[in-house]
Order: C-alpha cells, then sequence, then structure tokens
C-alpha cells in the first residue's frame, strides 16, 4: 500500500523512482552519474527536445566516450557530427568547455554552480543542472517545464514573464536537500508527460493533492501570460 507523500518534494522523488523515463544521459539508480554525460545532453537539450537529441548524443559519447576524447578531436569532426542539431554556437562552447576541463581542469568538471557558470556554453540553467544532477548539489532547476508545474503547483495569477523570479523563489523551497538531481529530472518530466501545456492529467498526478492549481478546477490556465 502506498503512504501518501508528506510534502510535494517527496511526491515527486516518490513518483520519480516509479516512472523515470529511461534515457541515455540518466544515469541507472544507485549508479554515480557521469558529469560528462550529463554535460553533453544538457547542452544538447538546451533548445533541442529530447527526442531529437537521443541520437545525437548517442553519437557523441560512442564517437568521444571522454572529455578528453572530445576536446582532442579537431573542431571540423564536432561540428560535422553535430550538424542537424541546430543553434551551432552550442558545438563551438561545447568544444571550447571540453578543451578547458580537458586541460586545465585536469579532466574534472567543477562541482559548484558559480565555477560551472565561468565555462563556455554553460548559464545559469545549466549550471544549476549539471551541479545538482552530476553532483548532487542542492541547486535550484528551473526550465520551461519545471516553470509551468511550479506555476500550477501555487497557482501563480502573475503573468510570464514579469513572475519568473517568484517562480524561482517558490521551486527554492519545493527543492530539497537530498536527490536534488532526481527532483529536477523528476520535475521535468512530470512537465513533459503529466503536466502538459494543453491538457494536464491531473488525476495521475503526483501532485494533485497538493495543487492549487487543479484545486482552482482550471489548471491549464496557469502559466498565466503577459499580452503580447
Ligand atoms: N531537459 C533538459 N534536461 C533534461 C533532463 N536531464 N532530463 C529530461 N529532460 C531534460
Amino acid at each position: 500500500a502506498q503512504i501518501a507523500p508528506f510534502c510535494a518534494s517527496d511526491a515527486v522523488l516518490s513518483w520519480y523512482d516509479r516512472h523515470r523515463r529511461d534515457l541515455p544521459w540518466r544515469a541507472k539508480p544507485l549508479e554515480p552519474a557521469d558529469p560528462y554525460a550529463v554535460w553533453l545532453s544538457e547542452i544538447m537539450l538546451q533548445q533541442t527536445t529530447v527526442a531529437a537529441v537521443k541520437p545525437y548524443f548517442s553519437a557523441f559519447l560512442a564517437r568521444w566516450p571522454s572529455v578528453h576524447d572530445l576536446a582532442a578531436s579537431p573542431i571540423e569532426e564536432v561540428m560535422r557530427e553535430w550538424a542537424g542539431l541546430g543553434y551551432y554556437s552550442r558545438a563551438r562552447n561545447l568544444h571550447a568547455c571540453a578543451k578547458m576541463i580537458a586541460g586545465a581542469f585536469e579532466g574534472r568538471f567543477p562541482q559548484s554552480e558559480a565555477e560551472l557558470r565561468r565555462l563556455p556554453g554553460i548559464g545559469p540553467y545549466t549550471a544549476a543542472a549539471i551541479a545538482a544532477i552530476a553532483f548532487g548539489r542542492r541547486a535550484v532547476v528551473v526550465d520551461g517545464n519545471v516553470e509551468r508545474v511550479v506555476a500550477r503547483l501555487f497557482a501563480i495569477e502573475a503573468p510570464l514573464p514579469s513572475v519568473r523570479p517568484l517562480i524561482r523563489a517558490k521551486a527554492d523551497v519545493l527543492t530539497p536537500h537530498e536527490r536534488p538531481g532526481d527532483f529536477a529530472q523528476g520535475m521535468m518530466d512530470l512537465g513533459a508527460t503529466i503536466c502538459t501545456p494543453r491538457s494536464p492529467a491531473c488525476a495521475i498526478c503526483p501532485l494533485s493533492d497538493f495543487c492549487e492549481g487543479r484545486r482552482s478546477g482550471d489548471p491549464a490556465r496557469f502559466p498565466v501570460k503577459a499580452p503580447k
């Protein structure tokens, strides 16, 4: 029998344990994450869907199994392997970052958000995602999917984009100290598979008992968007 979760973050984690998507960059449960794989996947996922990223991620990892292999490759080869993913500055930054990690950092990615943000191609979102997923650091990871889940959970009436700092503050309160990477990916998976933009599947959502948006009767109206 299931015990009702004590709080929203526990509900996300226990749902993630049961329903996590098996994605090629995710470590198996109880196995350590590979920071190189996490970094590579998060760069690819910045402006590209999970479905489009999968084959590219697998091709890169097969061709360049470590950050040293990627750093040693000519940039032209990296650009060719990236062809079709779009936003090509990502590939240039990827290679520049690989060279820094393989060189100055002796093959080890830094673990803190602040240090990660200094690397080419790593902005605030990506730094938080890598810190949490690869290193288990508590970091507040908010992408578009997470934004929607949080806006609904708290029935936030103020519109995007100006409400982003509030959404972030709410996400900060939700983020647990234990398993922040699994929590972040649980929130992403919830947004991608259950708390979808048009017709959220509240009946099977682990957060439904906690959700103000659901209580309001019309969760799909969140997040509210400012008129253009
Ligand atoms: N989008 C960005 N990062 C992701 C991840 N780690 N899992 C699923 N979707 C994502």
